[in-house]
């Protein structure tokens, strides 16, 4: 299992092949392998972030289908990740159920394929600003929890309350605290114990050290500031102080 605390950059479709290289560059000098930290470009750009991540930086894919091969145009699959050199593959991003209409069905199929083909499944769940404030967060969590199973893991779940998500506005503390323990008391109901649970949602240097301080949450996936390489390091650095002491 994954004893360190896990930062995941998700670059989203951002970042030219140049822009990527510096920003790598930046990283492989900087890391010194305290966190598990892992890069997840566009599909355009993994190959040649392959080639020049340092080796202990681990890289990972925004997405993928259930199919390992075929007539799917469009599509990647989880055997074309694991043989470009992905470790991770973000399953359920909510741009993928919200813009994309990915429904929790579909997701199932997806962690099954992309933890047979070998990779690690980051699964990301959350609610909206409307059923929060409907009171339907517990809900709307354990129905994207109850697709998951035993047979998935190893595996890393993202919480991303969608309204924190790219808005600036992070979730306060009790609000993942209390989101975390209930995610890890259902998780653990489905016998799904050491499953590591990160937060995502606006994170920057400035919110990091509360995040990091909390027992609750193993780490970040990081969108936004995880394209700029000082901002990023910050919150790499802030998690390292924190949790590894
Ligand atoms: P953000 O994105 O840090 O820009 O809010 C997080 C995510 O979507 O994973």
């Amino acid at each position: 299992m994954i004893d360190k605390p896990i930062i995941a950059a998700n670059w989203k479709m951002n970042l030219t092949k140049s822009d990527s290289g510096k920003l790598i560059n930046n990283l492989n000098n900087f890391y010194d392998g305290g966190v598990e930290l892992i890069i997840v470009p566009s599909f355009t750009l993994l190959d040649f972030a392959k080639s020049i991540l340092s080796n202990d930086i681990a890289l990972g894919a925004q997405n993928c289908y259930y199919k390992n091969e075929g007539s799917y145009t469009g599509e990647i699959s989880p055997t074309q990740l694991i043989d470009i050199g992905c470790k991770y593959v973000i399953i359920g991003h909510s741009e993928r159920r919200h813009i994309f209409g990915e429904t929790n069905d579909l997701l199932k199929k997806k962690l099954l394929s992309a933890k047979n083909a070998g990779l690690i499944p980051i699964y990301c769940i959350g609610e909206t600003i409307k059923e929060k404030r409907a009171g339907k967060t517990q809900e709307v969590l354990l129905k994207q929890i109850d697709i998951l199973s035993k047979d998935i893991m190893p595996l890393v779940v993202a919480y991303e309350p969608i309204w924190a998500i790219g808005t600036g506005r992070i979730a306060d503390i009790e609000t993942i605290e209390q989101a975390n323990s209930f995610i890890r008391d259902r998780l653990s109901d489905m016998e799904m114990t050491d499953v590591p649970i990160i937060y995502g949602g606006s994170v920057k240097p400035e919110s990091t050290y509360k995040i990091a301080s909390s027992n609750l949450i193993d780490g970040a996936l990081v969108g936004g500031a995880s394209l700029n390489a000082g901002q990023f390091i910050k919150i790499i650095d802030i998690f390292k102080e924190v949790k590894i002491c």
